[in-house]
């Protein structure tokens, strides 16, 4: 046993949030400019933590942060050395509660450099259902997306659980722009789940839209048409708000892409606050729109390329 390391990176959700809940498919993209990285060390004494948000021991953790020591102990657990004591060490640049997949990300971080601390490297498969237990500390139940995207290397298709790399036609740059207020994963996905329970068809129906819209990008971005991409963001984002997971402020940001140029924009992640994603003309207008963005009020705002694959 040595000093085990482990790296993740942020996520956006292009496309299928919510509906990915219940099986429809969805389009995510890893921003591998956010990165999080965890060290591991087997230490005699108890297991602790050291982030920026708690230094301590693991079973003094405050309740909020009890995914991320839900991952050190499944990692544990995992190398069959439940009551080892280890001193982790997670340092990430990716902001919590704003639909960039932090959760998932510090878990998938945290649950390699275990295991590596250990003398073990997981299976992609074993390292996923690790960063799943941590996530259903975090929301009841994930569907999974999140696990997948922040340990992918470029763009994935998630359906029925398994993620798939995504073919790109053309470079495609987004623009992912902070509300500044936090998101509501837990809250956003109960109320659809609710919403659902009261009004079946209805909400069938904007599953079954928001599904189709992901399988009309997966095309768009195997073709590298920007526009057909961006129109589709468009029409998910009217979607998501009458699926009740908006908020004004997420209204404002997405009518701000609008006016700055972008082809088309939409919540990102759980919704009721967090980000929102645009797609920019080229690379030199992400730059223009990010200014736009911020003048427009968002407290941080990001671009991330995709280069055609072949
Ligand atoms: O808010 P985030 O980044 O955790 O994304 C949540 C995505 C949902 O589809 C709303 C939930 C899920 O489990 O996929």
């Amino acid at each position: 046993p040595g000093t085990g390391t482990g790296r993740a990176t942020a996520k956006t959700i292009l496309f299928g949030e919510h509906a990915v809940v219940y099986g429809r498919p969805a389009v995510a993209v890893p921003i591998t400019a956010i990165p999080v990285t965890a060290l591991a060390r087997p230490v005699e004494g108890p297991a602790s933590l050291r982030s920026a948000l708690y230094h301590g021991r693991l079973d003094r953790i405050p309740e909020r942060l009890r995914p991320t020591g839900a991952a050190v102990s499944a990692a544990l657990d995992a190398v069959g050395r439940p009551s080892a004591g280890v001193a982790v060490e997670v340092r990430s640049e990716i902001p919590a509660e704003r639909g960039l997949g932090s959760s998932a990300a510090v878990a998938a971080a945290i649950v390699t450099a275990v295991s590596a601390a250990f003398g073990r490297t997981l299976s992609p498969d074993e390292r996923h259902e690790l960063i799943q237990i941590a996530e259903r500390a975090a929301h009841g139940r994930p569907s999974g997306l999140d696990a997948r995207s922040v340990v992918a290397t470029g763009p994935v298709w998630f359906e029925d659980g398994a993620a798939t790399t995504l073919a790109v036609g053309g470079p495609m740059t987004f623009v992912l722009a902070d509300t500044g207020v936090a998101g509501r994963t837990r809250e956003a996905v109960a109320a659809v789940r609710a919403l659902h329970e009261e009004r079946p068809a209805h909400v069938d129906a904007l599953l079954e839209r928001l599904g189709g819209l992901a399988a009309q990008a997966r095309v768009a971005l195997g073709t590298g048409d920007a526009e057909a991409v961006g129109a589709a963001m468009t029409d998910a984002h009217a979607a998501l708000n009458v699926l009740g997971v908006g908020d004004p402020a997420l209204d404002h940001l997405v009518a701000a892409a609008r006016t700055g140029g972008a082809l088309g924009a939409k919540l990102t992640g759980g919704g009721r606050g967090g980000c929102i994603v645009a797609v920019a003309r080229d690379a030199d207008h992400a730059d223009d729109l990010v200014a736009h963005l911020r003048a427009a009020g968002s407290p941080a705002a990001w671009s991330t390329h995709l280069e055609a694959s072949r």
